[in-house]
């Protein structure tokens, strides 16, 4: 088969690079072949090409579910030990549309606004346990933030054994998910092995079993008891019905309940973490994010923050100059085509790279600085600034994430005052499946009300 340019060294060599060194990778790849570059990371799921091209992107996340492309969830089965066969991120064709239909009116409209004061109360609590004047790992707060945001809104619990079970064993594996070693098994199915109570598999496993037994716990208990005042996801999921009137199964729900707290936890968290480093990191952009907050006036309704200009460019910038998914979902050519370029055959595997793209010179000058005031500047189409990815496998969570990020960041930097433990650079990592900072510290010097000269 014809395919692009790329690396030529060894795919197991390939591999390592991916997972060690994610963005030296990408940006050498980009440096010696181009906007656009084959990889091949495993000799069984065969070369990728990777597009950095709005107009390639474009044209395939328009016909990613089309006679051009297919988004094939087989090709996303490193998720499923922890997913299940059953996400909707492992599944294709009419049942990957079915399982979006029934999942999609979760994180619509008024459904999402009523997210709103939870996402601004758990901040407060969880805020409110941290300690002042010490150095703290600010991504662990975070993490418990998102942590607590999801499971409220997925299953609507905030306290009871069930509820604090799940937190700590979900918390637990998820922590022990972003260290790429640790979930080797996830890259190398052979690894998918008991090599022995200690090992990493073997772990998982055990972890996921008592996992798993809570969520049907759960679920079994509603089953039992309906209650139509409840607002969370499951309740909806619960009575939700297909096209053909089919209500979802025990396990459909288990593994669409896992894969939103997934999805919905690390990523999010991960953003905020980013923001809260970048406004801490560059002094304008916090006092100008500052004297937003101010003008607010202490009001803290959800809706108006989510639409402050100031507060939207830089969780814009944040998702842009490091972004939490790297790449797209792979989509498979199903003719030949011709993309930036180069004719591309029948059954060539294909993704967005999320990151290169966001860093085009010719989209995104001095891409490598910080400047949330490019997104007030200009506006950028959906395949110049991806960070959700787009077509039929566009991120589900888009908007609560975006709201999420919004009411945290806001909720913080009204209340209490922040400051980088040192100067220290921050670098961008490879965290499990997603990327993120590297370790660092913040202290919470005091709690105030917003000030204007802060
Ligand atoms: C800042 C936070 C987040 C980022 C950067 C992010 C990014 C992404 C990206 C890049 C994709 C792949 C899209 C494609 O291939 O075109 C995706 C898919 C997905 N995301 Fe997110 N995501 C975030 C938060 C969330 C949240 C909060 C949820 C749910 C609670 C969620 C659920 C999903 C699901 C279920 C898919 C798979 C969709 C499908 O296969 O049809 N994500 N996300």
């Amino acid at each position: 088969m014809l395919l692009p340019d790329g690396p030529k060294s060894p795919s197991i060599w390939q591999m390592f690079q991916w997972i060690t060194t994610p963005f030296s990778f990408l940006r050498s790849c980009n440096h010696h072949y181009g906007d656009h570059f084959t990889v091949t990371f495993n000799q069984k799921f065969g070369p990728l090409v990777f597009f950095t091209d709005p107009e390639a992107l474009k044209v395939i996340l328009t016909g990613d579910d089309s006679e051009l492309f297919d988004a094939p969830g087989e090709l996303n089965a490193a998720f499923e030990p922890l997913l299940g066969s059953q996400s909707v991120i492992g599944l294709s064709g009419d049942r990957h549309r079915r399982m979006r239909q029934l999942l999609m009116p979760s994180f619509h409209g008024e459904r999402m606004r009523s997210y709103g004061q939870v996402i601004q109360d758990i901040t407060k609590e969880v805020m409110g346990e941290a300690v002042a004047g010490e150095p703290l790992y600010i991504r662990k707060i975070m993490q418990k933030i998102s942590m607590r945001v999801i499971l409220r809104a997925v299953f609507g619990l905030n306290e009871g054994p069930r509820y604090q079970q799940l937190e700590c064993l979900l918390a637990k594996m998820l922590d022990k998910m972003s260290n790429p070693w640790k979930i080797s098994f996830l890259f190398f199915t052979i690894l998918r092995r008991n090599f022995g109570p200690l090992s990493p598999w073997a772990s998982f496993v055990r972890d996921r079993q008592k996992i798993d037994q809570l969520v049907y716990d759960e679920i079994a208990e509603r089953r039992n008891h309906p209650d139509d005042s409840r607002t969370d996801i499951l309740n909806l999921l619960l009575s939700a019905r297909d096209e053909a009137g089919e209500a979802l199964t025990n396990g459909e729900l288990r593994d669409e309940l896992m894969t939103l707290l997934v999805a919905g936890h690390e990523t999010t968290a991960t953003a905020i973490t980013w923001a809260l480093y970048w406004i801490h990191k560059i002094p304008p952009v916090r006092k100008k994010l500052l004297a937003e907050l101010q003008a607010l006036d202490g009001l803290e309704d959800p809706s108006v923050i989510f639409r402050l200009p100031y507060l939207n460019a830089i969780c814009s910038e944040t998702l842009r100059i490091y972004p939490v998914g790297i790449l797209t979902f792979p989509r498979v050519t199903r003719s030949r085509l011709e993309l930036s370029g180069t004719s591309i055959e029948p059954g060539t595997t294909v993704v967005g790279c999320i990151y290169l793209t966001h860093h085009r010179e010719d989209i995104y000058p001095d891409a490598d600085q910080f400047r949330p005031e490019r997104f007030l500047e200009r506006r950028y189409s959906p395949y110049e600034y991806l960070p959700f990815g787009g077509g039929v496998r566009r991120c589900i969570g888009m908007a609560f994430a975006q709201f999420e990020m919004k009411l945290v960041i806001s909720g913080i930097l009204s209340c209490f005052e922040l400051a980088l433990a040192n100067t220290r650079p921050v670098r961008p990592v490879r965290r499990g499946l997603t990327s993120g900072p590297s370790r660092f510290r913040m202290v919470i010097n005091n709690r105030r009300r917003v000030n204007h000269s802060a």
